[in-house]
């Protein structure tokens, strides 16, 4: 019956053949367990599969949160537009190439920009600070959310390669609730828009948010698959008190590393990250994804004075710390476990930028 996806991949024999077959009553079982032993077998296998598909290395992404301004509302976030508790800020082109060409010196080789959905970052602005930022040598990865497919045509003419926007949940129902005027539709339009335009794309979901089933996080991994998804962001919903949502349980450590696990099985070339929400609710957090076939950690290069205010979710690590301290910081505790720092752009094994 289900088909062989891993052995197509060239998985080591050793791969069980229930999960090269990835059976849906087996799959339920595991995200609905993820303490038991068949996640700790799955966990393994990942690992296993990471091994032999991506290596040892891991690649370093520098985040520059430039501006914490959204258009949005999505329930779960502290930076939903409705949220006035939280001060807002907006970084000059000149800061953000600042924090570009720090992240450089520091020995990043991709910057991410993200910010909320914030109009007042118009598609000629953002060209130039691609531009600018192109000039450093540095791959650039842009989290803006939902913009105009000529603005993401422009950007990738500017020289942006990646692009990260997660679906966050593949449920339709749910995505309605949580998303106030958005829809999954669109969102999904826009990801294979940014496919088309030759981004490598990165969409991802979180996990533990409330009116979510074994059957919705099922959907996210196929979703992933199906838009082949060169990167997904996997992390914990954690509940923020000055959200909607503030009140409800969050994703937990062990939920989330099943998920991380599943999707190295089911996209095996693809870049994973270990969240930083992961690394917020457990201080070991993101090492357990790393071992559970996440390649991909995204250290904060914001200046200082903004981190604070990005307030995604509560909790958030590295507020207190300089962008060169993060570094040090993550460099150990990959060493640690036995892996590597890539020195390479990291770029997506079967990416190629074209013409
Ligand atoms: N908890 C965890 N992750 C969150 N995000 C937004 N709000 C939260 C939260 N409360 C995630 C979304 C978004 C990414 C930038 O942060 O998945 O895509
Ligand atoms: Fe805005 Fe993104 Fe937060 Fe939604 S998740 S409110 S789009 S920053
Ligand atoms: Fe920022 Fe550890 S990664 S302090």
């Amino acid at each position: 019956m289900g088909q062989d996806v891993a052995n197509k991949n060239g998985f080591n024999q050793s791969v069980p053949q229930w999960i090269q077959s990835l059976s849906r009553v087996k799959l339920l079982e595991v995200i609905s367990s993820p303490d038991g032993p068949l996640a700790r077998q799955v966990i393994e296998q990942a690992d296993l599969i990471r091994s032999e598909t991506m290596g040892a290395e891991v690649h370093l992404r520098g985040l520059v949160e430039f501006s914490n301004y959204c258009r949005n509302n999505c329930l779960y976030c502290g930076l939903r537009r409705d949220n006035r508790q939280i001060s807002r800020y907006r970084m000059s082109p000149a800061e953000i190439i600042q924090a570009a060409e720090h992240g450089a010196q520091l020995g990043y080789k991709t910057v991410v920009l993200q910010s909320g959905e914030d109009p007042a970052f118009s598609g000629e602005i953002m060209a130039e600070i691609i531009r600018e930022i192109k000039k450093l040598g540095l791959v650039v990865t842009l989290s803006m959310g939902e913009r105009e497919p000529q603005e993401y045509q422009l950007w990738r003419d500017a020289g942006a390669e990646r692009y990260l926007m997660r679906h966050e949940t593949a449920d339709e129902a749910l995505y309605d609730r949580l998303h106030p005027g958005q829809t999954l539709a669109k969102r999904i339009f826009l990801l294979k828009t940014l496919k088309s335009l030759n981004y490598q794309v990165g969409t991802g979901f979180m996990v533990g948010l409330p009116g979510q089933t074994a059957e919705t996080l099922l959907a996210d991994l196929d979703l992933a698959r199906q838009l082949e998804a060169e990167m997904v962001g996997i992390g914990p919903f954690i509940p923020h008190p000055s959200t909607p949502l503030g009140k409800d349980p969050g994703g937990t450590l062990e939920q989330t590393c099943i998920m991380v696990a599943l999707i190295r099985i089911f996209l095996p070339y693809a870049l994973i990250p270990a969240t930083t929400a992961l690394g917020s609710i457990s201080t070991l957090g993101r090492e357990s994804a790393l071992r559970a076939g996440a390649n991909v950690v995204m250290p904060n290069l914001t200046p200082r004075i903004h981190r604070a205010d990005y307030q995604i979710y509560p909790g958030k690590i590295c507020l207190g710390e300089e962008a060169a301290e993060c570094r040090g910081c993550i460099t150990r505790r990959i060493t640690d476990i036995g892996r590597t720092v890539s020195d390479g752009p990291g770029h997506h094994p079967k990416w190629s930028p074209g013409s």
